[in-house]
């Protein structure tokens, strides 16, 4: 039998102890949190096609079928990270979606330096990075329809109290406890989050592009500057990431002095000298 979803009563303490330091209006306003989830992505899809209202957040501390872009799992241990995924009903086209990715990604970038005053940055199109290394994943995905958008849901992983990774993480993935040597307090970082996300939403949806986050997006972003290789679209491209522009692709000067533009779609951005 399908497992019912605890909602905000039920769950009294998790949720209240992410409400009480909330200070969003309608970004996680209704909160659902399960212990343990296939992935909160897919839950959060199940509230959507049962009609949730836009802001709706999903929760876990376990995801047994954790989901990584480009078809990749996302694996962590119980009860030590944050697993989320908010739903959204914007109306904008399909084809601008991908930059509430981008979004999300300058939220958390964000968020993590105010709050434990870390240096992080964004790795376009949608991981933060700290010290070199990931620290956070985004998975965006979208149900349309022939008169737009039904709804986004954002899934987001922030690696916080993990110690151990993979062996084959341990190059490029890294967590907040291990960059600040303390215990981080997850639910006050997700308040921070969705606080600072709200604020970037509705900026965002003023233009329903970039434009107005885009000196905020491009200050933080690493790749500026460095010789990145894009696969994933063809050609493969080598060149000099010089920032995005306002459709949130990234601007990319190649050997012959070009600047190609690359989508932020099912692309792979790897450092040429390094994961960055
Ligand atoms: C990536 O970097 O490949 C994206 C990882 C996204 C992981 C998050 S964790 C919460 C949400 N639920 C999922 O199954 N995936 C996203």
């Amino acid at each position: 039998m399908k497992k019912e979803l605890f909602n905000d009563a039920e769950n009294g303490d998790i949720v209240s102890a992410i409400k009480n330091r909330l200070f969003s209006k309608e970004i996680g306003k209704s909160i659902y949190y399960q212990e343990e989830v296939g992935s909160t992505n897919t839950v959060a899809k199940e509230l959507a096609d049962a009609g949730k209202t836009s802001g709706t957040l999903v929760v876990a501390d376990f995801q047994s079928q954790g989901k990584g872009r480009r078809g990749r799992t996302w694996v962590a241990p119980k009860g030590k990270d944050i697993f989320m995924s908010l739903l959204l009903r914007p109306a904008i086209k399909p084809e601008q979606a991908s930059m509430l990715t981008l979004v999300m990604g300058l939220s958390v970038t964000q968020a993590v330096n105010k709050h434990l005053g870390l240096n992080s940055q964004i790795k376009w199109p949608n991981d933060v990075v700290a010290d070199g290394k990931k620290i956070c994943g985004i998975l965006t995905e979208m149900k349309a329809n022939a008169n737009g958008i039904e709804y986004v849901v954002i899934g987001t992983g922030i690696n916080c109290n993990t110690k151990e990774f993979a062996e084959a993480e341990l190059t490029h993935a890294t967590s907040l406890i291990l960059l600040m040597d303390q215990e981080i307090e997850r639910e006050a970082l997700l308040a921070e989050v969705l606080a600072i996300f709200e604020r970037n939403y509705n900026t965002f949806l003023q233009t329903k592009d970039m434009t107005n986050l885009l000196d905020s997006y491009n200050s933080l972003l690493a790749n500026a500057g460095r010789e990145v290789k894009i696969s994933g679209m063809g050609d493969e491209l080598i060149g000099e990431a010089k920032g995005i522009n306002e459709r949130g692709e990234l601007l990319v000067k190649d050997k012959k002095g070009e600047i190609k533009t690359v989508f932020t779609g099912e692309v792979s951005v790897r450092g040429v000298y390094g994961y960055v």
